[in-house]
């Protein structure tokens, strides 16, 4: 397993990868990774004869106000798990490597970035599309790796792809929890105690929301309202949003008539955490 830090050095490996005929699957992340992480690796290493993985803090993915400068780093931590999971490559570029000066480019979405997470964080998918695209131009994979945990950002790189004529296979990956249902998240290392606790308000709305689902209610005014009542009762949760909305184009729906994602963000403390589920996956 190699960590490189240049575009040039992925380039280069990638070229030599190909000569050989081999086969490149890539899994964007901003590192400090987890099993979640992990799990995208694993089905990477299964689909392809080699793996890149991007660890990078993407600053532009992040709003005035947010964690960019908190948010945690670890390569030595992140380098181990890679390797442990059968990645071949690490490309740990810095800011500047990135986004050189002069940098005016940007890749953006309407529709899909203006419900959910694209609400509550206006530059948020500007800096993803743009991010993403470059990573794709630079590595060139066959196949790019995404969690269903991020549900928005899935559909939204699926759209991306599509619309822009990329000629790469996407892959959604489920959502890997903690055994007690809490999402795994780089952001939970910010919880205390009492918050980690709190937090797992997030994942029993979700069990909850989907056994309405399962058992046949498709009103989605009911199915919120059960889901919100259990969040409130923990004093530490505040709703960012509660929302149930249509898979191809992130709009709010009604009625449960189509295949349709139900996601949530969820302040604990000063923590925001996000969490959903498919109705197709049920
Ligand atoms: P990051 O938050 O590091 O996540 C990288 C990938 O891991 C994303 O596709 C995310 O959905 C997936 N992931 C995170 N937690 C997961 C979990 N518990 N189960 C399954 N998959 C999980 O998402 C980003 O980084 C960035 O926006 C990025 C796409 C890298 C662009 O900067």
């Amino acid at each position: 397993m190699k960590i490189v830090s240049t575009i040039a050095e992925v380039r280069q490996q990638v070229r030599e990868w190909r000569k050989q005929g081999l086969s490149v699957g890539l899994v964007p992340t901003m590192g400090y990774l987890h099993e979640g992480h992990a799990s995208l690796i694993d089905a990477s290493c299964r689909d392809n004869d080699r793996t890149v993985v991007s660890d990078f803090v993407n600053p532009m993915q992040f709003g005035p106000n947010e964690d960019l400068e908190s948010y945690p780093r670890d390569l030595a931590h992140d380098a181990k798990l890679v390797e442990d999971h059968g990645g071949d490559l690490i490309f740990h570029p810095e800011p500047s490597e990135m986004y050189h000066e002069g940098f005016s480019s940007f890749v953006d979405m309407t529709v899909l970035t203006e419900e959910l997470c694209g609400l509550s964080r206006p530059v948020h998918f500007r800096g993803v599309c743009t991010v993403v695209s470059k990573l794709f131009h630079i590595v060139q994979p066959d196949r790019a790796y995404f969690g269903k945990k991020d549900a928005q950002q899935l559909a939204v790189i699926r759209h991306m792809v599509d619309d822009l004529n990329m000629d790469i296979t996407i892959v959604g990956c489920p959502i890997v929890r903690e055994s007690d249902g809490l999402a795994k998240s780089s952001r939970n290392t910010y919880l205390n105690e009492a918050e980690r606790q709190a937090a797992l308000v997030l994942s029993k709305a979700i069990f909850e929301g989907m056994s309405l689902v399962k058992n046949g209610e498709t009103d989605c005014a009911v199915i919120l309202g059960k889901m919100k009542t259990l969040i409130e009762a923990e004093p530490l949760a505040k709703i960012d949003y509660v929302k149930i909305v249509d898979c191809a184009t992130m709009q709010p729906i009604p009625v449960l008539d189509r295949p349709a994602l139900c996601a949530m963000a969820v302040y604990i403390g000063k923590t925001r955490l996000i969490d959903n589920f498919f109705t197709e996956d049920l």
